[in-house]
């Protein structure tokens, strides 16, 4: 079993690398091979919208996303962290996350992996964003195993006993939804099937060229 832990904060000895550090020894122990990716040591440019993914399925961009998109898709499953920045997810991981969006998302590459998001925030906030995007809910649709919001102060406060317990216990439960495939449960799938039913009915169907990356998955996958 593959486990990607992605670090998305730029503070990269702050809480979130602290909770990364400690998702990365449970996961390790419970004998998952683990590979933690720092998203402030990659060349990660912003998305131009320039669409061609979805229609060639490849970005134009000259940067480290294509390792980093071979790295997600080899995985079965995500330790996603960052902290809190203005009450949304931190630009770099946004930044990272739009770069995802109609390469991976849209093509639905991802939506049979499990993810555990943790977040934290100084006081309040962005815990919303924090489960949807580190959580790689919405366009990506993987299998939500778990979210973590942990408020940690300004300055910030050491990760204790409990909050190690806590992650321990939300990444042995990740481990266990990879191992048994958990599905998204009922409400969740109907919602995914919603969500498809809507796209190939009035986006792919109205525009198959522009799509034409995205169909084949879709297509290859069954969806169409
Ligand atoms: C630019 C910036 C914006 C922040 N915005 C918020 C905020 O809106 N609400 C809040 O409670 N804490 C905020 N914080 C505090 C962080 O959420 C908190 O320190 C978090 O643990 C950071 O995780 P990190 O150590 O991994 O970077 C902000 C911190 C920074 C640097």
């Amino acid at each position: 079993m593959r486990i990607l832990i992605i670090l998305g904060s730029p503070r990269t000895t702050g809480f979130s690398a602290e909770l990364a550090k400690l998702a990365q020894a449970r996961a390790t122990a419970l004998g998952a091979e683990v590979k933690t990716v720092t998203l402030a040591q990659r060349a990660i440019r912003d998305c131009l919208g320039c669409f061609s993914c979805l229609r060639t399925g490849a970005c134009p961009l000259d940067d480290d996303m294509p390792g980093l998109l071979a790295e997600m898709t080899a995985a079965d499953g995500f330790v996603v962290v960052a902290g809190v920045r203005n009450e949304d997810v931190c630009a770099l991981y946004k930044r990272f996350y739009e770069r995802i969006t109609y390469t991976l998302g849209f093509p639905l590459l991802l939506e049979d992996k499990h993810t555990l998001a943790l977040s934290s925030v100084g006081f309040m906030g962005g815990k919303g964003a924090s489960r949807r995007l580190l959580g790689l809910q919405d366009v990506c649709h993987t299998r939500l195993s778990g979210h973590l919001h942990f408020t940690t102060g300004i300055p910030t406060r050491p990760a204790d006993a409990r909050i190690t317990a806590r992650v321990d216990a939300a990444v042995a439960r990740l481990v266990r939804d990879i191992e048994r495939r958990a599905g998204r449960g009922p409400v969740g799938a109907l919602s995914f099937a919603t969500d498809r039913f809507i796209m190939r009915r009035f986006v792919f169907g109205r525009h198959p060229d522009v799509y034409a990356a995205v169909i084949r998955s879709w297509r290859q996958k069954g969806y169409m």
